[in-house]
């Protein structure tokens, strides 16, 4: 477990980095995402932060309560059904046009509910969508963005201790550690939809589908946390009855949950410690396995508390069978059925 004085120390030495850093975050306009938004404005110089969600008068009230932490920060808000891989296109455009670098795509919008499959325009589940697709997607159209703030120019000044080099960082909040067995035959669940089966397809396919691209961009930092117990709005789809239960249950459930400005704070640490660098940066010291088991290889699964999670059992026999490499294919085959080329990297 990664203390919190630990957790504090890193992002206050964020400031280092000097003015300017450059975040997204999908999913910024509540929860996990909204306080991670929070601590990252307070812990920079003059950052540039994009909120992107659909509601843009929470987005506003945020924006204005960010606007008092860090006078100098210029923040922004995006609007966007991330359920569509269209929309994602259209906001990742926006971004595009006004960055050249990224150093944090953060990446938390997501739902709960009880439905049984439902179809976007697209054609994808909704909920396996925002949890898996969408998420690559703008994971994909940021990768130039993420590359470029990666760059270490040749000439560039050591990092300052306690500091990467530079930093860029893609990371997914879900359920790193739950990988389970999912079905190679119908990865997107046209006809082998449940619930069960769209959480385990979502968590498993970004654990393989990060540890693709740790290979192919290793300039970048890829994670995939689960945030523990985190009390936040992510009921909000269910009714009454349903809501008033889980509250209690969330009572019970105290001890162990973990507060939300805390959850903001460990998730800022696991996009930016050193312990988690990219795969291009040979980092010596305390640096953390990855994914692959490998120290630094640059796709990093972590428990809520930025210990390594991550079903080996799981994920040694994918990697065996080069699956991730075909569970990549089929999500830029995916990305090429709805969007056309745009945006779609040589696979
Ligand atoms: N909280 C927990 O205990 C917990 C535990 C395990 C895993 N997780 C996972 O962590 C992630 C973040 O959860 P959270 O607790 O922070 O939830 P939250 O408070 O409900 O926040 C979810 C965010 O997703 C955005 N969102 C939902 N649908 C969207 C859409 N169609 N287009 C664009 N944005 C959309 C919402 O923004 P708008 O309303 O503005 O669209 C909101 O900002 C979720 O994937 C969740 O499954 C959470």
């Amino acid at each position: 477990m990664v203390s919190l004085d630990e957790v504090h120390k890193n992002n206050a030495s964020l400031k280092d980095y000097g003015p300017n850093l450059v975040a997204v975050f999908v999913g910024g306009t509540s929860g996990i995402g909204e306080a991670t938004a929070r601590a990252f404005v307070r812990d920079t110089l003059s950052p540039r932060v994009f909120l992107v969600g659909r509601n843009e008068a929470q987005a506003s009230k945020i924006i204005e309560e960010l606007r008092q932490l860090n006078p100098a920060g210029q923040l922004s808000f995006v609007k966007c059904d991330a359920a569509r891989l269209q929309s994602v296109d259209e906001a990742c455009k926006v971004i595009q046009a006004k960055e050249e670098k990224i150093n944090l795509l953060f990446l938390s919008a997501g739902i709960l509910t009880t439905k049984g499959r439902d179809e976007t325009d697209e054609g994808l589940d909704k909920k396996l969508s925002l949890h898996y697709y969408s998420r690559m997607r703008f994971i994909n159209n940021f990768l130039p963005q993420l590359t470029n703030a990666g760059t270490v120019a040749e000439d560039s000044t050591p990092a300052k201790p306690g500091l990467r080099r530079n930093l860029a960082s893609a990371v997914s909040v879900l359920e790193a550690g739950g990988e389970s067995p999912i079905n190679l035959d119908d990865l997107s669940l046209k006809t082998t939809y449940s619930l069960r089966n769209a959480a385990k397809h979502a968590i498993t396919m970004t654990s393989l589908s990060m540890q693709e691209l740790a290979v192919s961009h290793p300039e970048v930092s890829f994670v995939h946390a689960y945030p523990g117990v985190v009390k936040t709005g992510i009921m909000r789809e269910f009714g009454t009855i349903t809501r008033v239960a889980m509250s209690a249950m969330f009572i019970l459930a105290k001890p162990w949950m973990v507060p939300l400005n805390e959850s903001g704070d460990r998730h800022l640490y696991a996009a930016t410690s050193p312990r988690f660098p990219p795969r291009a940066s040979n980092g010596g010291g305390d640096v953390a396995p990855g994914a692959d088991g490998a120290k630094g290889s640059g796709a990093y699964l972590l428990h809520w508390d930025g210990s390594t999670a991550g079903n080996q059992k799981v994920l040694q026999d994918y990697r065996e069978n080069e699956t991730g490499k075909l569970v990549w294919k089929h999500t830029v085959g995916v990305f090429g059925s709805i969007c056309g080329r745009a945006g779609l990297l040589e696979d």
